[in-house]
């Protein structure tokens, strides 16, 4: 049977990194590729990535993120920024590229697009904003997972100020809202949290069988 858990229980969330140990670019291509190809529902991705190469910006990130250390102590910080309201042209944006990519012609998705818009359109932009949200989390928790295989440590990171994000990295022009973060790189050996038992639910509390 495959071994699934080592890795999760490798996993922590990061408190301390080494900031003199850098992912290489090749591991951060396939970590970005692996939260690329996360689900979405409908498959419509309403979120985007943002890498901050630019130790500034991290700098002027960190006191909106309750000056956590991960912030400019990781090798890298990924930024998952969830649409704040949609209409119908992500739904045919999509469909475009499924056209394109499957060599489906447009016409004969005719009827997922409406199904889709029929759906989702009258949804308040509040209720659209928390669904994109969802949305990147599933991206966040694959991400995460993938960093792990791939021997990276991270931090998921809530403790941050959004409105201010949105302003440094310009997003609300672009109808996005910094949702969740992502602080990866290596664990320095100084992170006693590393040491930690993992505390979770019992199974019998946590898991129904009917
Ligand atoms: C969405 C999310 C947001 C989090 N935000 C923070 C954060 O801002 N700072 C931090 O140090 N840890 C943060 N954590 C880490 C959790 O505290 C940690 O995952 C949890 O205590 C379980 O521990 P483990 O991940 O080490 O197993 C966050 C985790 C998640 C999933």
């Amino acid at each position: 049977m495959k071994d699934v858990l080592s890795v999760r229980n490798w996993r922590y969330a990061t408190k301390k990194f080494d900031a003199d140990k850098k992912a290489s670019q090749e591991e951060i291509d396939q970590l970005l590729e692996a939260i690329r190809l996360s689900a979405s529902s409908y498959g419509l991705q309403p979120y985007q990535v943002y890498l901050i190469e630019t130790p500034e910006i991290r700098q002027e990130l960190q006191p909106h993120s309750w000056n956590q250390s991960q912030i400019t102590q990781a090798s890298h910080l990924l930024v998952f920024a969830s649409c704040t309201d949609f209409d119908d042209q992500l739904i045919d944006n999509y469909l475009d590229q499924i056209s394109e990519v499957r060599g489906i012609e447009k016409e004969q998705l005719e009827g997922y697009g409406n199904f889709m818009k029929q759906t989702l359109g009258p949804w308040p932009a509040d209720r659209k904003a928390d669904w994109c949200a969802r949305q990147a989390y599933i991206a966040l928790g694959n991400g995460l997972q993938a960093a792990a295989e791939l021997g990276l440590d991270t931090c998921p990171i809530e403790g941050f100020v959004p409105a201010e994000y949105n302003r440094i990295l310009k997003l609300d022009e672009k109808r996005l809202t910094a949702c969740v973060v992502m602080a990866v790189g290596y664990r320095s050996e100084e992170d006693a949290n590393q040491h930690l038992k993992k505390v979770r639910n019992p199974k019998d509390d946590f898991i129904t069988s009917i």
